[in-house]
């Protein structure tokens, strides 16, 4: 099989860091596809550049007027102060990066397992568009592709009443494996192109958000109905760390290890220690493989 991690050029999509990538969303063939799909009342932004699609949504979420049916998305080609989880900075400029700004009518209490949610719902998109490796998932909502980061996920939840609230779902979604995103970000990290047999990185980016919108789409509908217990052994069958050995860090300093035994209705990961399973809530976590 042949190495596509490096097989796609890097300057198929961006030239340099501050440029905006040679590839652009084809709004018309995006409205198509998202009709015929979950997604067909969203509406879609496409800017050239921004600060963060994350911080653009959460802001005019605070003046939104509730649709329970609509949601917002906002499709960025370059990010000037993207955001990562736990305060990092998110540079996307060989990926997808774009933000959902979903109406949930739930008390914030039952988010628990959403971000594990959005995890399962992107990987099944990327099977819908034929991913020919596994997509795995890293507790609580990364992809990755042998051992290396494909996509991140931040979620913010802004208030909107009593039971009511917007989740700002936040994707950023490597198209190709880019040297400079890995040497600002000190990790490996992998693209779509390593798994979608005939990527094209002109046509593609606009098949694959169309297929993560719809995803998100129908994830929510069972999210609402049944909270993340209904996706558990979805996401449970995508599981990379599943009876690993990890280690769980917070600020670089390992919190507890022991052995990864997948995840409960509610999204907590189920670490086995010494002292028994322990459900863990994502919070300032991080997870990483341990030497067994
Ligand atoms: C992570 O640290 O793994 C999460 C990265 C999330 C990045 C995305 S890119 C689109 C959206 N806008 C942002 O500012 N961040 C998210």
């Amino acid at each position: 099989m042949p190495d596509r991690s490096t097989s796609t050029p890097i300057s198929a999509l961006t030239d340099d860091a501050a440029a905006l990538p040679a590839w652009h969303i084809d709004e018309s063939v995006l409205r198509r596809t998202l009709d015929g799909g979950a997604a067909r009342d969203w509406q879609v932004d496409v800017v050239a550049e921004t600060g963060s699609t994350n911080a653009d949504l959460t802001q005019a979420c605070r003046s939104a007027t509730w649709d329970d049916a609509r949601a917002q998305v906002r499709v960025a080609y370059r990010q000037t102060a993207g955001r990562g989880r736990q305060g990092r900075p998110w540079q996307g400029q060989a990926g997808l990066t774009f933000s959902v700004a979903m109406p949930l009518a739930l008390a914030p209490a039952r988010l628990s397992g959403l971000s594990l949610a959005v995890g399962l719902a992107v990987a099944q998109a990327l099977e819908d568009c034929g991913a020919a490796t596994a997509v795995g998932l890293k507790w609580p909502n990364d992809l990755q592709v042998d051992g290396r980061k494909l996509a991140g996920i931040l979620i913010e939840s802004v208030p909107a009443g009593p039971q009511r609230l917007w989740a700002v779902i936040g994707i950023g979604l490597n198209l190709v494996r880019d040297a400079r995103m890995e040497a600002a970000l000190g990790r490996d990290l992998s693209g779509v192109a390593e798994v979608l047999p005939t990527f094209d990185p002109h046509r593609d980016p606009t098949r694959i958000l169309g297929a993560v919108l719809n995803r998100l789409a129908a994830m929510r509908e069972v999210f609402l109905a049944e909270g993340f217990a209904a996706l558990a052994p979805a996401w449970s069958a995508r599981d990379a760390f599943r009876n690993e050995p990890v280690r769980l860090l917070h600020d670089g300093t390992v919190v507890a290890e022991g052995l990864a035994r997948g995840v409960d209705g509610e999204g907590h990961l189920l670490l086995e220690t010494a002292n028994g399973l322990e459900p863990i809530t994502s919070g300032e976590v991080s997870l990483r493989g341990a030497p067994a």
